[in-house]
């Protein structure tokens, strides 16, 4: 008999018809008449409840279906008499496809989250993780469906790299190279001729310059994808392998970009509150009581738009009112997130998007202003998460960005396909990175980044 998925079952008002479910056991209860069954398939938060009168089964069947056993049920749809339900099934034929005895590890409800990351192997059968999952699965959908509708090109940029889109230094290698016994050249340095690519090599950490290769090109490219960090920083908000979305726009300006960014996370904000109601509603119980309130509130505020020596001038002016941050504040400081979170949550109490930064904290790539000290970069930063969104306008003037390529000693050998796009037919273009880990945080209301993926990697932690 065909299968019915839990989502449509438990929606059905056919009484009297005989359905198919299968799914995983959450509870088991029962008397001396009758056994509930809470089962589970993942393609919804509820559960459907299963009744199987004691008298129609193999009472040893009946014993052997406990937490986490894997089964499928056959039985009538019936109107449910209990509480939390609309239907249930009265089961005919329960058949076993998985045992599970008690070392399964999600015997009762409320484990701590430190916990489930150390069974990440099965977390995904929690409520909470199945919430997560299916709107994580949601945004991937929202994002292709935005940028598809705006005639932008899904763009694959590669993943592995020869050359440091941020210069920061935080790459993972990757080599084929036998590292007991690496080969050096007379002064000691490595020598990549007979690695596999023939040069050194690394993971991405961002899309961003092949896809301005792809703007030049076809007008508005997106790359979506994994990108990679060797930052060692043991955050609730930072993952050594996190996705990136990444459009890149010819022919825009750096008040058109942040319209697109803006527009960009209104969009997968609203979607989700359309298409994960179930989910969100079970999260704002269990999970942030004030959840379902910001994202409404997201959705219908306009971002607060502010050059960072506002920004600068907002928090001095703050300091000098007695209030103590962590780290100092000054202009050319990069700000840390607790100076973020104070504009955002405590001075705007919105959004807001910081653009205007000073060119010693941005990377070489940002347009440089006319005050020679500022560069069009933008971050938009969010409640809760503090930056969810980088990005700028992109020099395109051959000559300035070759003098800051020079400036900042930014190896050439592997950068002139790059530059040829300033050298032929370059354009004014714009472009910006987010973190798709960070949206998955604002939009959840979970606490920390490694809960919102199936499998974090993080210093230390690349189990499963
Ligand atoms: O600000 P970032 O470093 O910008 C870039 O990589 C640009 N190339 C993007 C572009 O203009 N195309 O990173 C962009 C975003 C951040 O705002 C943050 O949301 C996320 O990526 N991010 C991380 N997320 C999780 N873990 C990390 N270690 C992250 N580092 C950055
Ligand atoms: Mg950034």
């Amino acid at each position: 008999m065909k299968r019915t998925r839990i989502v449509e079952a438990v929606k059905m008002t056919q009484y009297g018809e005989t359905v198919n479910v299968k799914g995983w056991v959450r509870t088991k209860r029962g008397n001396k008449q009758v056994n509930f069954i809470a089962l589970n398939d993942g393609s919804t938060i509820n559960n459907i409840q299963i009744v199987a009168d004691v008298d129609k089964f193999d009472e040893e069947l009946l014993k052997s279906i406990t937490t986490g056993a894997c089964l499928s049920v056959t039985g009538k749809l019936v109107k449910s008499e209990g509480a939390g339900q609309a239907v249930e099934i009265q089961a005919s034929e329960i058949e076993i496809y998985g045992l599970a005895d008690n070392t399964y590890p999600l015997q009762k409800k409320g484990h701590s989250m430190e916990f489930l990351r150390e069974i990440a192997h099965l977390r995904p059968r929690t409520n909470t993780f199945g919430a997560v999952l299916r709107i994580r699965h949601n945004m991937a959908i929202a994002i292709h469906k935005f940028f598809h509708e705006k005639g932008f090109f899904y763009w694959h940029s590669p993943i592995i790299t020869a050359s440091d889109c941020e210069g920061a230094g935080q790459m993972f290698q990757v080599t084929t190279q036998n590292l007991y016994d690496l080969k050096k050249d007379e002064n000691g340095s490595i020598k990549y001729d007979d690695d596999f690519f023939g040069k050194q090599t690394s993971l991405t950490v961002s899309g961003q310059l092949e896809g301005e290769l792809g703007a030049t090109a076809l007008g508005a490219i997106y790359t979506f994808g994994p990108t990679f960090r060797a930052e060692n920083s043991n955050t609730p908000r930072h993952l050594a392998e996190f996705w990136m979305i990444e459009p890149e726009v010819a022919f825009i300006d750096l008040a058109e970009l942040m319209d697109l960014e803006e527009e960009f996370i209104k969009y997968c904000v609203n979607w989700a509150l359309e298409h994960c109601m179930d989910d969100l509603t079970f999260l704002n119980n269990m999970i942030d009581k004030g959840l379902i309130e910001r994202l409404k509130s997201v959705v219908s505020t306009e971002f607060v738009r502010l050059p960072y020596t506002e920004g600068i001038k907002i928090l001095e002016a703050e300091i000098a009112k007695g209030k103590k941050f962590e780290f100092p504040v000054f202009w050319g400081c990069d700000l840390a997130s607790e100076h973020e979170r104070f504009l955002v949550e405590e001075h705007f109490k919105k959004p807001v998007i910081m653009i205007d930064y000073p060119k010693e904290i941005k990377a070489f790539y940002m347009k440089q202003n006319t005050d020679g000290k500022t560069v069009q970069g933008t971050d938009v930063l969010f409640p809760q998460i503090g930056e969810i969104i980088g990005g700028s306008v992109r020099e395109e003037n051959y000559d300035k960005l070759m003098a800051r390529i020079q400036e900042l000693n930014i190896p050439m050998k592997d950068m002139w396909w790059y530059l040829d796009t300033r050298k032929y037919g370059s354009c004014p273009h714009a472009g910006f990175g987010l973190g798709f880990e960070r949206l998955m945080l604002f939009v959840t209301g979970m606490q920390n980044i490694r809960d919102v993926i199936p499998f974090p990697r993080t210093p230390k932690t690349a189990d499963f």
